[in-house]
């Protein structure tokens, strides 16, 4: 199993270019099954996430052509196995994504429930009361959906809670169901508005993307299109933490700070300078950070895929901060493996009270989730000697060459294999 070794002490320095969203790829790959034409897609991240679902669509019949670096073309002409196992859903959870497509297109599927996961229970109940809104018959058996539909029916949905991947499920569904569809508390974050754009540019007819009530007006069918997915956001903030941490001086390119108001924000707040240009983003750190409490909450607030990030920044800034964490009930998994390197932090419930430290010292420290590992990284780069992170392939599920971008700016890492 690979682990990344990091001697900690460099400012980071210099210029790297930004990737495609993980998590905007993710849906924009399912949504390939809604037609039998081409999609093809540009600015796809090579990671592991995404060659799971390359392969689960695969298995499904669906046709993949790599196109150059960061491009390739699906064709689901030939859509013959509506099925995602186990094997293959349990390794990705977003594997969930192929439902509200699968059951559109082929009026059937069969896909296995994901299980918990490492940083809560994570349950898809939203995504099957929609579906079932819309007319699905949808039972559960062995752990499989089974869910049948001649022509899902247009409906009015209001979720419980606000789900990205469910208001994209349903989004993905609604675009080939009979009538309109109002998806109301839906996911605001702009990986749905990426969604929505691929699926417009297929001829789906979608409104209000990006607001919380998205209204879909199904149609008989979609046809082929071109998209750009568009840059990761949460990969921008985690590099924009580790420059932030080590005091570093870096500009990321290929990238945009629009979605990125709460993370820029707090990055003010604890002393850095920030200059925003059109596709990127330069970041001066200060000699030491000031601490910045947070609170994770649904887009446009502050992400909870950055709050394991800013923890570790807070733990080597000026002061004490509280972090609250409210989407996921246990996303704090990163909080012991962060104190092996000597960060002083309280767990109360959802809060850490984070006190800062003048220094942390390298350790050997477990990744355990995509998320805590970037927060290790940032704390291994900013550690006194040596940092070697174990069971990095989460990291290689999100973040796509992290050695190979950090070491461009000046990062002293190695991978061990
Ligand atoms: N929830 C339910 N029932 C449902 C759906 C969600 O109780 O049917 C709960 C979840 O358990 C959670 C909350 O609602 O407590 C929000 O979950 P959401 O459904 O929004 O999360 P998700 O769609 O499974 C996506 C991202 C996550 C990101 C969250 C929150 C993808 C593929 N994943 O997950 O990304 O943390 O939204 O923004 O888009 C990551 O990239 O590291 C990652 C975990």
């Amino acid at each position: 199993m690979d682990k990344l070794l990091i001697v900690g002490g460099t400012p980071l320095s210099g210029e790297v270019a930004m990737s495609g969203a993980k998590n905007a790829a993710l849906p924009i790959l399912c949504a390939s099954l809604l037609t039998s034409d081409p999609l093809q897609l540009t600015n796809v991240p090579q990671l592991k996430d995404i060659s799971t679902m390359l392969r689960l669509l695969g298995d499904m019949g669906v046709g993949v052509t790599m196109d150059g670096v960061d491009g390739m073309v699906l064709d689901a002409s030939a859509l013959t196995n509506p099925v995602a196992s186990y094997e293959m859903v349990k390794t990705m959870r977003a594997s969930i994504l192929v439902l509200g497509p699968l059951l559109a297109r082929c009026g059937e599927a069969r896909v296995s429930l994901p299980g918990g996961c490492a940083i809560g229970a994570r349950p898809v109940e939203q995504h099957i009361k929609g579906l079932q809104a819309m007319g699905a018959e949808i039972t559960v058996e062995q752990g499989y959906v089974l869910a049948k539909a001649s022509r899902l029916k247009g409906a009015r949905i209001c979720t419980d809670m606000v789900t990205v991947t469910g208001t994209e499920n349903l989004m993905m569904a609604a675009c080939l169901a009979d009538g309109e569809t109002i998806i109301e508390n839906a996911a605001r974050e702009p990986e749905v508005v990426d969604l929505a754009n691929c699926l417009v540019s297929m001829g789906a007819r979608i409104s209000g993307a990006g607001t919380d009530i998205i209204r879909i007006q199904g149609v008989e069918k979609l046809h082929g299109a071109t998209h750009a997915i568009m840059p990761d956001r949460i990969e921008t903030g985690t590099y924009l933490c580790a420059a932030a941490a080590t005091g570093g001086d870096i500009r990321l390119t290929r990238t945009s700070a629009a979605y990125l108001d709460t993370v820029v924000d707090k990055l003010l707040d604890a002393g850095c300078d920030i200059t925003v240009e059109r596709d990127a983003i330069r970041i001066r750190a200060p000699q030491r950070l000031k601490a910045v409490s947070l609170r994770t909450a649904p887009y446009p607030a502050f992400p909870t895929d950055m709050q394991a990030q800013f923890m570790a920044i807070n733990c080597i800034a000026d002061g004490v901060a509280t972090i609250r964490e409210t989407i996921f009930e246990n996303r704090f998994m990163h909080v012991n493996e962060l104190m092996r390197l000597g960060a002083n932090i309280q767990i109360e419930g959802n809060n850490a009270i984070v006190r800062g430290c003048d220094h942390l010292e390298g350790a050997t420290v477990m990744a355990t989730d995509l998320r805590a590992s970037a927060s290790l990284v940032i704390a291994g780069l900013v550690a006194r000697g040596e940092t070697l992170i174990d069971r990095i392939y989460h990291l290689d599920r999100g973040y796509e060459r992290i050695e190979e971008k950090l070491e461009k700016l000046g990062a002293q890492v190695k991978r061990v294999h």
